[in-house]
């Protein structure tokens, strides 16, 4: 990988990871009408996390299977799921709000420290 692509796919991966938090938290709050637009973006957003982080998994690691990855695949799975139920969900607001932090905030330290 070369130095251009892997400073874009960083860049990449922690706007879409800002994306999705932001969309999710919308997604908490936002008026009914304006689900399907925030349910979509929040969709493709999640897919650009997923996707960069697989090819930065492949090109850095080798697709090693330690387990930080593993686990900041969790979270992604969890905030991308959050972020589909909230608006179903509106007296959870509270706990999906409060999950969807500890995730992210979870995922970024994993990123950062990688301890197994
Ligand atoms: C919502 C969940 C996620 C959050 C909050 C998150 C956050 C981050 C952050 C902050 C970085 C550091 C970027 C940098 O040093 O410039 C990073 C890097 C990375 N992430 Fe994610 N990420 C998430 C999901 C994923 C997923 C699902 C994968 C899938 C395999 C993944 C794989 C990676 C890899 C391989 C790196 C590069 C680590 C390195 O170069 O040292 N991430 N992530």
């Amino acid at each position: 990988m070369s130095p251009h692509e892997f400073n874009f796919l960083h860049a990449f991966h922690v706007s879409s990871v800002l994306l999705l938090v932001g969309l999710t938290f919308y997604a908490l709050a936002g008026a009914p009408e304006t689900r399907k637009r925030v349910v979509m973006w929040s969709g493709i957003v999640s897919l650009l996390v997923v996707g960069s982080g697989i090819r930065m998994w492949q090109a850095e690691f080798n697709f090693a299977m330690a387990g930080w990855v593993f686990l900041k695949l969790l979270c992604w799975l969890g905030i991308s799921a959050l972020a589909g139920m909230a608006y179903r969900r509106r007296e959870k607001a509270g706990l999906f709000g409060a999950l969807t932090a500890i995730l992210a905030i979870l995922a970024v330290t994993l990123a950062y420290t990688k301890p197994f």
